[in-house]
C-alpha cells in the first residue's frame, strides 16, 4: 500500500516537503489516543529488549539522527515501534542550514543525497522539548547527537562541543558526538586520532555520566577506523555508531546525470549497506566484545537488522529507508525480527 503511495503520489513532492508533512503526522501519532492506538499496533515485544548502555532498549532497532532534528516527533517515533531515537544533530548555535534545495531521492537505488548543513533550533530550544519531553516519561530511550556550529571555526571545535554537552546531557539517555558529516566545512577532519583524543576527552568530562558514543564516516581507511575504535576505548567511550553518509557515488544505477545534479552531499540507504557491513566488521574486532556498536547505513528489512546482530552490533538505526517504506517500517521490522525467531534464524 504504501510503496504505490510513495511511487503514485509522494515520490511527485519536493523530498524535504514530504518530510516536513510526514513528520507532522508523526506528531500527532505521538499525542493521545492516537499515541495509544499507534502503540498497540506497533510495539515491539517483551522479548525484543535490549540492555546496553546501562539503559533498556525496547527493541534493538532505532531511529539515526537527522530524522528528528529538533526533538518534536519523539513520542510518535516510540510509538511506530522504534526502540531509540537519536535526536540532532544539533548544534550549540541555531542555523538554518544550507541553501535548498538540499535533499534529492535517488528512487532506483532506494537511496538520497542530502547536504542539509546541520539546519536546527540550536541546543538550548532542544533542551527546552527534552526538558519537556522527559517530564512526560517518554516510554523510549533518546539519544542526542551534537556536531559543530557552521560558525565556529574548526580549531574552536572543542568548546563548542562541549557547550552542547553541558546543555544536553543532562536530558539524554545518550550523548553522540557526531564528526562525520560531509556537510559541515572540515567537520570530519576532526575525526584525525591526534585532533579526536583531546575532543572526546574534553566531551566526556562535560557528559559526565551520561553515555558518549562517537559516530564515524564510512569512507575512512579501514586502518584509521580500527584507530579510532581503539581510541574510543582508551578514551572510556561507551559506544560506536557506525556510520554516517558517504561522499562516494559508486555503484549507483540511477542515472548519472540525476546524480550529478544533485551535487554534493551525503549519499544514503541500500548503497550503504555493503560497506556498513565491512565497517561494522572492523569496528567489532577492534573493540571488546560488551561495547556498544550501533550499526546504521543501508538497512531496508528485520533480516538486514538481523544480519547487523549477528555481525556483532549491539543496536541497529535506520533513516533514509523510512522514506522509501513508510510509517510502518519499524513494526514491520520488529515483527520480522521476532518471525525469525520464531524460525531459529536468531
Ligand atoms: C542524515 N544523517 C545524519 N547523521 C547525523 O549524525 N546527523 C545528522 O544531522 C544527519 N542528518 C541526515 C539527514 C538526512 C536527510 C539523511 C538521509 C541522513 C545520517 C543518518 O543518521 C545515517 O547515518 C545515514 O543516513 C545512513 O543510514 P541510512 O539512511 O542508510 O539508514
Amino acid at each position: 500500500m504504501y510503496p504505490l503511495l510513495f511511487r503514485t503520489v509522494l515520490s511527485r513532492f519536493d523530498p524535504e516537503l514530504a518530510h516536513h508533512a510526514g513528520m507532522a503526522v508523526i506528531r500527532v501519532l505521538g499525542i493521545p489516543p492516537f499515541s495509544w492506538v499507534t502503540r498497540s499496533l506497533c510495539a515491539p515485544s517483551a522479548g525484543q529488549q535490549v540492555r546496553t548502555l546501562g539503559l533498556t532498549f525496547d527493541s534493538p532497532f532505532g531511529v539515526a539522527a537527522g530524522f528528528d532534528k529538533n526533538a518534536v516527533g519523539v513520542r510518535g517515533l516510540a510509538a511506530l515501534g522504534f526502540g531509540h531515537v537519536e535526536v540532532g544533530t544539533v548544534t550549540a548555535i541555531a542555523q538554518d542550514g544550507n541553501p535548498k534545495p538540499r535533499l534529492f531521492r535517488l528512487v532506483p537505488d532506494r537511496a538520497v543525497i542530502n547536504r542539509m548543513g546541520f539546519n536546527n533550533a540550536g541546543a538550548d530550544a532542544a533542551a527546552k522539548r527534552l526538558a519537556k519531553l522527559r517530564r512526560r516519561r517518554p516510554k523510549t530511550v533518546i539519544g542526542v547527537n551534537i556536531g559543530k556550529s557552521r560558525v565556529i571555526d574548526v580549531d574552536k571545535a572543542t568548546a563548542d562541543y562541549v557547550q552542547s554537552a553541558t546543555t544536553l546531557a543532562p536530558l539524554a539517555d545518550y550523548l553522540a558526538v557526531n564528526v562525520s558529516s560531509p556537510n559541515t566545512p572540515g567537520l570530519r577532519g576532526l575525526q584525525a586520532v591526534e585532533t579526536l583524543a583531546p575532543l572526546l576527552r574534553a566531551v566526556k568530562d562535560a557528559a559526565g555520566s551520561t553515555p558518549l558514543l562517537v559516530k564515524i564516516a564510512p569512507d575512512l581507511p579501514d586502518d584509521e577506523i580500527t584507530a579510532i575504535a581503539r581510541l574510543a576505548v582508551d578514551e572510556g567511550l561507551d559506544g560506536i555508531i557506525a556510520h554516517n553518509t558517504t561522499i562516494s557515488r559508486e555503484g549507483l544505477t540511477t542515472d548519472a546525470a540525476i546524480v550529478e545534479s544533485a551535487g554534493a552531499g551525503g549519499l544514503s540507504g541500500a548503497p550503504l549497506r555493503e560497506r556498513s557491513m565491512q565497517v561494522l566488521h572492523i569496528v567489532r574486532a577492534a573493540v571488546p566484545s560488551d561495547f556498544c556498536v550501533i550499526s546504521v547505513g543501508g538497512v531496508e528489512t528485520a533480516s538486514d537488522v538481523q544480519d547487523r546482530l549477528d555481525a556483532g552490533a549491539t543496536l541497529v538505526q535506520g533513516y533514509t529507508a523510512f522514506l522509501y517504506r513508510g510509517p510502518l517500517w519499524a513494526r514491520q521490522i520488529n515483527k520480522g525480527l521476532r518471525a525469525m525467531r520464531g524460525t531459529g534464524r536468531a
